[in-house]
């Protein structure tokens, strides 16, 4: 490994890597990915056997801690989650300054920017305690104001959150029911969700980890860090693909224009690219791409949607693009985003919401490193460097001598 810092003191040079394809930024012990052989790790375990035997709270607590929870830790962070699930009373009226047709993402940006104007009791960085109660509270609380965000965009009263719920249920119950109305959470949709959230977890250095990073390398307060998080996960190359594939599925409309689709993707001077395709690091398959496409075939089942029309064109594209010579050659496969928005659809909610759920269940990850960052002591203020390209010194010409 070169020392990049004694390379630069000695020779002033530095590594000029546009995206940072091949630069670390840290050193890190919570995820693992081995891009070409599509092997995903958390802290060592597989996510094909998290997503299979384990639930959302226990992979946060593998995140936040470094080890599976045994029962009495499992059930003391359950009910630690629990306790922090309401916000703050006057946080809702922050909601009523939004646009109702405002999308729900801008919501969050704000709203979770502003927890640090709530909860000034978790903003020393300083205290290890200080930075656990902040990391719970934003685990806990990011399923009440994206279920918040939901309802007022459709203009429904909140609902509060039901402490006698898991994770998954609640926050199904929260977007779902109404005051008037009995609600009951389908057990498999819930699982689904619960899934969700798992495949979503954390995924080391994307860019909305390494923004929450860089962020609070300046010891930012963990909410605003996490509030640039969301905003970096906003993007359509990142987060918002889930919403964009979706839309694409749509715009594609049928089996029969599949190709020309295809085409386009490739076509050089088309900006039009396969959305849910392609990733920084994997090259080959996404290993959440598949656990997604068979909790997508379970959902469908559950609810009763045969033939759903958008599940048929999204198993015909990924046919035809994984037997194509361009997607084949530049390794292209389906990434996670390629399936979860036929499932999102399917359980209820509407394409604006697909990124917040992202947000939501990549919280854990964010905090995660967000921790892991502060306690690293080599940790420093992240400034990356650049290549100057514009004008060398010139003088100053007064404005009635310019041309
Ligand atoms: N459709 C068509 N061509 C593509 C696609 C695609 N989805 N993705 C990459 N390519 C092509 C590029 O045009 C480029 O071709 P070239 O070498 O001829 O110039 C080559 O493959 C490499 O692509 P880059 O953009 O350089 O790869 P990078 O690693 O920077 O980008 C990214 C990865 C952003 C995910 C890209 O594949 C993409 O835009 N995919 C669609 C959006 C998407 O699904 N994003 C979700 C990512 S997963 C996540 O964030 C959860």
């Amino acid at each position: 490994v070169i020392d990049i810092r004694k390379l630069y003191a000695e020779t002033g040079c530095f590594t000029y890597d546009p995206g940072f394809t091949s630069t670390g930024s840290c050193e890190s012990k919570i995820t693992y990915i081995d891009g070409d052989n599509g092997i995903l790790l958390h802290r060592g375990y597989p996510i094909e056997e998290l997503a299979e035997h384990s639930d959302y709270m226990e992979v946060c607590y593998l995140l936040l801690h470094g080890e599976l929870p045994n029962h009495e830790q499992k059930q003391k962070f359950e009910l630690t989650i629990t306790r922090h699930t309401m916000v703050h009373e006057q946080l809702s009226n922050f909601f009523r300054g939004f646009r109702r047709d405002a999308h729900p993402m801008a919501i969050m940006c704000g709203v979770v920017g502003a927890l640090s104007a709530f909860y000034h009791d978790s903003l020393d960085i300083e205290d290890p305690q200080q930075r656990m109660i902040a990391s719970h509270r934003l685990i806990a609380k990011m399923p009440t104001i994206a279920a918040m965000a939901y309802k007022y965009s459709i203009g429904q009263p909140f609902i509060y959150p039901r402490n006698d719920l898991d994770y998954a249920e609640n926050f199904l119950h929260m977007n779902f029911a109404v005051p008037c109305e009995p609600y009951k959470v389908d057990p498999v949709i819930a699982k689904a969700m619960d899934r969700i959230f798992i495949l979503h977890a954390d995924h080391e250095q994307n860019a909305s980890t390494s923004t929450v990073r860089l962020a609070g390398s300046s010891g930012a307060n963990p909410f605003a860090c996490i509030a640039a998080g969301i905003a970096s996960l906003w993007g359509p190359a990142h987060g918002g693909a889930n919403e964009a594939v979706l839309e694409m599925l749509q715009e594609i409309g049928h089996k029969d224009r599949i190709p020309e689709f295809v085409r386009r993707a490739k076509d050089k001077s088309d900006s039009f690219r396969l959305m849910g395709f392609g990733h920084r690091v994997y090259k080959n398959y996404d290993p959440r791409a598949k656990v997604m496409q068979r909790t997508c075939n379970e959902v469908l089942q559950t609810l009763g949607i045969k033939d759903d029309p958008l599940l048929e064109i999204a198993v015909e594209l990924e046919r035809i693009a994984l037997q194509d010579e361009y997607f084949v050659e530049k390794k292209l496969y389906p990434n996670v985003d390629f399936y979860s928005g036929i499932i999102l659809k399917a359980i209820g909610f509407p394409t604006s919401m697909f990124t917040v759920l992202f947000a939501l269940a990549r919280t854990v990850g964010w905090i995660s490193q967000w921790k892991e960052m502060i306690e690293d002591p080599v940790q420093k203020i992240g400034r990356p460097r650049q290549l100057y390209t514009g004008a060398t010194m010139r003088h100053y010409v007064p404005l009635d001598e310019r041309g």
